[in-house]
């Protein structure tokens, strides 16, 4: 791998492979890195990663224009992955050129290639930081650039809280950005489930220990409490391809398939 690519920073972990360059690896992306893609494989033979992933993003663009259509135009996307097509800021600046976004990411690489993506666009930009702690997050300057935590918000927390462990209290992370949102704001969040399929996900668990960021698939109880605070817009809960579905079909006829509860809720 040649070093002086730009999207490869001095500071990174190629032995341990990561959950970021893996999702890259199962969406068609190209900055991943042999481990990665080993143990995406072997994420792959355990449950349908790229019909996961491909659900998942098609939540993340409904969603992200059902806040357009509300009135949103800022956004906060934590974990927010290495930028493939169909990002926030596009989906969002393309329905409003004026939409502001920050985004956050833990994983060095994700961060350098969303800073040449995000280039000379005055109304997006990436910090790399950790999520669980949103005051650091949220006084940034970044955030003081970008956000105006007096006027509602979107918070955008998708596919990235199963790798909070209950240890660091995901619950009370949440909270923590809550209370500094102003009312009216939203949060979108998708999250991974042993629901669906108990045994296939408790083999992807155990791919996930290889790796920097270990998983932890909850219930349909647990995910709810993620939003307390926050009153769920119509239908609720439910697995990614049935969250305000384009057509009645999109959802087929195995929804569970996609092992990701979503949800959009409203701070009133
Ligand atoms: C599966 S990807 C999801 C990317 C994107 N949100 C999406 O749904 O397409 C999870 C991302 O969360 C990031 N992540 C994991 N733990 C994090 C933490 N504690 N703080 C910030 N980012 C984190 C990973 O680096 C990775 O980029």
């Amino acid at each position: 791998m040649d070093k002086k690519l730009t999207w490869v920073p001095d500071e990174f972990n190629i032995v341990v492979p990561s959950a970021a360059r893996m999702y890259d690896y199962v969406l068609g992306g190209a900055h991943n890195f042999k481990v990665d893609r080993e143990a995406a494989e072997r994420l792959l033979a355990a449950v349908p990663a790229r019909d996961m992933v491909r659900l998942n993003r098609g939540f993340l663009r409904r969603a992200i224009l059902f806040l357009v259509e509300a009135g949103i135009r800022q956004f906060l996307d934590l974990g927010s992955g290495i930028p493939t097509v169909d990002n926030v800021h596009e989906i969002a600046q393309e329905a409003d050129p004026s939409c502001r976004v920050l985004y956050v990411d833990i994983e060095p690489i994700t961060v350098a290639h969303s800073q040449l993506l995000l280039a000379g666009n005055g109304n997006a930009a990436v910090i790399r930081a950790d999520l669980r702690q949103p005051q650091t997050i949220l006084d940034s300057p970044e955030a003081h650039r970008l956000l105006d935590l007096t006027q509602p918000l979107g918070l955008i927390m998708v596919e990235v809280m199963q790798f909070v462990p209950d240890s660091d209290d995901p619950w009370s992370i949440v909270a923590g950005y809550r209370e500094r949102l102003a009312r009216g704001s939203y949060l979108a969040l998708s999250h991974f489930t042993p629901d669906g399929m108990p045994e296939r996900m408790a083999q992807a668990v155990e791919v996930f220990k290889s790796t920097q960021e270990p998983a932890y698939p909850r219930t349909h109880a647990e995910v709810m409490r993620l939003f307390d605070g926050f009153e769920l817009v119509e239908p609720g809960l439910v697995y990614t391809a049935q969250w305000r579905p384009e057509s009645p079909q999109d959802p087929g006829a195995h929804p569970h398939h996609s092992n990701l509860y979503a949800a959009v809720g409203q701070k009133l």
